[in-house]
């Protein structure tokens, strides 16, 4: 008792942090160092802070499996005891307003109301800046869809999901390369240049029409299978590509911008930024590389083929370096890519976000990346961000309902479409001029789509369904939003005038949490960095979607039961409790942010 309340005197002193922290993050760190000091013989102790509970605000439940650790080493200790040793020797925490130890030694923790105000008034006073980290130079591989073929809803949610991984590492301020990995190169491209000479004879003065590649990629799949001749000179075409020719380089350029502009078409219209270097980028890279893999005894002849074995553990699949034919594959090049993401661009982390499917070839590429003495995991980090199928309504692979692939330009436009037909109804353009219509209309439409993708885990498969994306209730992006511009609202309505002094009730007025739903909302507020370093760890940024949900039902729930404004009859304001307002702005500022690392851009009205 006597620690408690000296602790609560100390807390109203001036040490409270002056950057926003990620509080699991803090008492995770004093709950190890104490554990340590009264655990010398643990080398690294078992710590475990669990996040905000109905109990308490946070709980370190270490007790428990300390006892039985002890108990391995002969030493007696109940786990009741550890707790009150673990409490009794916990430093000060200008965070922690007292503990409490429940059951076995559960340890629970509850916050001072003075970090959260001290948070608050610095995102009011500065923004929502990230909490402090070392900046790391990384690579993100995404969207990469492949020249000449359809680029598919399984490309859209790698496109989703690691421009929203990029835009949360650029808000922490790391040094991010997004790189759009095209299928640029390879044999089929010796058919098509084929194909085109036959079609376009005068394509080297004249560009090409081509509207439909892949009606283009199907004809001449469809010769190369049963024409021996034009086989043979594809064949031909591939060398000459491989080694420089001029005509056939400028045939593969004309056929790599047609799908380069259908690529940028999707890309605009999510407005997601990516910098084009394809599988031809590393075709030097990848001669000097087998070379260098040859010199160091890592390959394997197999039947005329090269391979090379990373781990050689149960189930794994050796690299083909080089094909029979003496051709390079997939790997060589992924080889040669994380070999030049290491070395040139000296990452500190990179990131491949592909379909789960790929997850053994990953696994390949970084197992015989540190064979090879090219990846040091103790210096790197290295991901593969595996992500499910997109499944229909129907609970199968998506598809159109003819059984093909659905294009991506189509599902979008359909998605505007319904958009607006919902906006319609709710008679919004009654309200809304013209472009902002045509704003609304974009902004849910690409929004529902990046939050129907992003909001669950993207472990998982996810159903695609544009019904459930555009309905306003629960967690959607339609919700979310709505939920967003009304509490912009409450500051806004209240007129030029006091708008006006907003920078000056910023600074200047304290911010009360003495209601119990004010200093509830506060305490979810505060948990944007325990938030961010959560999918930094688990690399899932569907936590964040949750986050911005459990916002705006805690705001509802804080809105209705404390009056912000009060108006009488006639409808003319009498009263403003400028710091819930303040809390109100504090709210939309954190939710903004979260949209804004979403990819999705918020509405001015409703
Ligand atoms: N083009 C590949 C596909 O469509 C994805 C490439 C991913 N990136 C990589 N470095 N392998 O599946």
């Amino acid at each position: 008792k006597a620690i408690a309340n000296e602790r609560k005197q100390m807390s109203s002193s001036s040490n409270s942090p002056t950057e926003v922290i990620s509080i699991i993050k803090h008492l995770y760190d004093i709950f190890y160092n104490t554990t340590k000091a009264i655990f010398p013989q643990f080398e690294d102790p078992i710590c475990v802070i669990s996040s905000q509970t109905n109990k308490s605000d946070y709980q370190c439940n270490s007790a428990m499996p300390l006892s039985s650790k002890l108990k391995q080493l002969n030493v007696q200790m109940s786990s009741l005891d550890i707790a009150k040793k673990l409490v009794e020797n916990l430093p000060y925490s200008p965070l922690i307003e007292r503990t409490e130890i429940t059951g076995p030694g559960f340890i629970s923790i509850f916050l001072t109301k003075d970090y959260a105000k001290t948070f608050i008034s610095l995102i009011l006073n500065e923004g929502v800046k990230p909490p402090p980290m070392k900046k790391l130079r990384v690579v993100v591989d995404f969207s990469s869809p492949n020249i000449a073929k359809q680029m598919h809803v399984g490309h859209l949610r790698s496109t989703i999901i690691g421009d929203s991984i990029s835009r949360l590492l650029e808000f922490l301020g790391h040094d991010v390369l997004r790189i759009n990995h095209l299928g640029d190169w390879g044999t089929q491209f010796g058919m098509l240049i084929a194909h085109l000479e036959d079609i376009f004879p005068n394509y080297v003065n004249e560009s090409p029409p081509i509207a439909d590649l892949q009606a283009f990629y199907k004809e001449s799949k469809k010769r190369f299978d049963e024409d021996e001749e034009f086989k043979k000179r594809a064949y031909d075409r591939v060398v000459k590509l491989q080694s420089g020719e001029k005509n056939s380089t400028k045939a593969w350029q004309l056929i790599c911008d047609v799908s380069r502009r259908e690529f940028q078409h999707i890309y605009d219209l999510l407005d997601v930024k990516i910098v084009e270097r394809g599988e031809s980028f590393y075709q030097s890279r990848m001669e000097s590389l087998v070379k260098e893999l040859d010199e160091q005894g890592l390959l394997e002849e197999d039947e005329g083929r090269k391979i090379m074995w990373g781990e050689k553990t149960e189930g794994e699949i050796p690299l083909t370096i080089v094909k029979s034919g003496g051709g390079f594959t997939y790997d060589t090049s992924d080889m040669a890519t994380i070999k030049q993401r290491i070395e040139e661009e000296k990452a500190d982390w990179i990131i491949y976000v592909t379909d789960a499917g790929q997850a053994t070839h990953f696994k390949s590429i970084f197992a015989c990346a540190k064979r090879a003495g090219i990846l040091d995991p103790s210096k790197i980090r290295i991901d593969h961000l595996g992500f499910g199928v997109v499944l229909g309504e129907d609970g199968k692979k998506f598809k159109t309902r003819s059984g093909d692939t659905v294009k991506l330009s189509d599902l979008l436009e359909e998605g505007t479409r319904r958009s607006l037909e919902k906006l319609k109804e709710k008679e919004r353009d009654k309200i809304l001029n013209e472009q902002e219509i045509i704003d609304a209309t974009n902004n849910v439409a690409y929004g529902c789509i990046k939050y129907a993708d992003l909001s669950k885990s993207s472990r998982n498969d996810y159903v695609f369904s544009f019904d459930r994306m555009l309905d306003d209730r629960g967690n959607t992006a339609v919700y979310l939003l709505y939920a967003y511009v009304r509490i912009c609202s409450i500051a806004r309505n209240l007129g030029e005038e006091f708008n006006k002094q907003m920078p000056k009730l910023k600074k200047e007025t304290p911010i009360v949490l003495d209601h119990e739903k004010e200093w509830k909302l506060a305490k979810v507020l505060i948990q944007f960095p325990d938030i961010i370093e959560k999918i930094l760890r688990e690399l899932n940024i569907h936590y964040l979607c949750d986050f911005l949900y459990h916002i705006a039902t805690t705001f509802t729930e804080f809105y209705d039961s404390c009056y912000c404004i009060q108006k009488n009859k006639q409808g003319e304001v009498v009263k403003i409790d400028v710091s819930r307002v303040l809390l109100c702005e504090a709210t939309a500022a954190i939710m903004a942010q979260c949209f804004d690392i979403l990819g999705i851009k918020t509405l001015k009205k409703v």
